[in-house]
């Protein structure tokens, strides 16, 4: 078996119906809502084990639904990880709201609870626990650091689906929790999301703030100033195809990160995320940090000179501070992180060899070797 080259670093992959499914919802004529967007609740809630789950446009949406049903207001606080996608900061920003943002674990690029507990106060109202690159963080001190001080936590459960920490799904034990289904992501809809909750007064919320506050039974009659947040048949669809299969995309994305473990622990110079105890990960992005004694071209030249060998590479999430548009902050290790973690190509579908190639090649770019 030869590689091709590029490789990429993500690739939507199909493992079944996908196409079948999607020219069923085509051809039924149920385009926008239908019989798929229910199943695919119906499927993710099961999995879950969420009393309730709602399909929506995409992660970012799924983030607005839970802050709307929170209400969260005007200058209200929202503690988020400094290291992660910027989504819940910037959805934070948008309703006028603060983000309060906490430095993360040195080893585990997750926040931890007794990171966040100083910067409570009486403003804070929502902790959103981002479970990065599919490593998780440990929920259920948040939650009771949440519950002592009254605040909410949400899980940004974008990355982790199917991730678990002891036998708590990713995305479970948050009072509201949420989840993408973008092309890269574990399960893909092309865009999409998910938003589920134990609590049947925020199901309520939620079910009308995703569809201009509307009810079924009476004609554009609001009952709150909603938004269109719904995920159409057509991209649902697909999703209940990928459900399908999930514990195939499962194995296969463990045999991927098994692989590439193996081999990177033992190239000096590169440090692997590390698990937080009780993780069993399905990891989404397989990602190492560099050590500049080892790299001393830098982190940007690596993706370049793996660019060159035909290996797509990205880089760490880049810290708040870096960006114009948040309040000036101090987060030293989210800073390095974003200095200094490439992620590398970690799909379902690479072989062994394609793996195995882009370990030698980051092996090769060390400068100590
Ligand atoms: C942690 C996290 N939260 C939220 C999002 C936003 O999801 P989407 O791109 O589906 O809007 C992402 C997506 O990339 C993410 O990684």
């Amino acid at each position: 078996m030869s590689i091709g080259l590029p490789i990429p670093w993500a690739k939507a992959e199909f493992w079944g119906n996908e196409e079948k499914y999607l020219v069923d919802a085509l051809r039924s004529s149920w385009i926008s809502g239908g019989a798929y967007v229910e199943k695919l609740e119906a499927a993710c809630a099961a999995r879950i084990k969420a009393p309730h789950a709602f399909a929506v446009s995409n992660g970012t949406a799924a983030l607005n639904l839970a802050y709307l049903a929170l209400d969260i207001q005007p200058g209200d606080e929202i503690i988020v990880p400094g290291f992660g996608f910027m989504a819940a900061a910037n959805v934070a920003l948008q309703l006028h709201a603060v983000p309060v943002f906490c430095d993360v674990d040195p080893d585990a690029w997750c926040m931890r609870a007794s990171d966040v507990a100083p910067l409570i106060t009486s403003r804070t109202r929502a902790i959103v626990a981002i479970h990065t690159y599919g490593n998780m963080c440990g929920v259920d001190e948040l939650v009771a650091l949440g519950t002592q001080h009254g605040v909410p936590v949400i899980e940004d459960a974008a990355e982790a689906f199917g991730s678990k920490m002891g036998d708590a799904a990713a995305g479970s034990r948050g009072l509201i929790n949420t989840f993408s289904f973008h092309a890269t992501k574990t399960i893909t809809t092309g865009e999409g999301g998910l938003v589920t909750t134990n609590d049947d007064a925020l199901a309520s919320k939620i079910r009308l703030f995703r569809s201009h506050g509307l009810r079924r039974e009476r004609h554009y009659w609001h009952e709150i100033p909603g938004n269109n947040f719904r995920l159409t048949n057509l991209q649902a669809a697909i999703g209940v195809a990928q459900i399908e299969h999930i514990d195939q995309i499962f194995a296969r994305r463990g045999a991927v990160y098994e692989q590439y473990t193996r081999r990177l622990r033992n190239i000096p110079g590169l440090q692997l995320q590390r698990l937080t105890p009780g993780c069993s990960p399905v990891i989404w992005a397989v990602a190492v940090k560099l050590e500049p004694a080892h790299y001393e071209q830098g982190r940007d030249a690596v993706m370049q000179q793996m660019a060159q060998k035909g290996i797509e590479t990205r880089p760490g999430f880049q810290a708040p501070s870096e960006m114009h548009y948040f309040a000036p902050t101090h987060l030293p290790v989210s800073e390095e992180l974003g200095r200094s973690v490439i992620s590398v190509p970690s799909y379902p579908s690479l072989s062994e060899l394609e793996i195995d190639f882009i370990c030698n090649e980051l092996a090769n770019l060390s400068t100590s070797s």
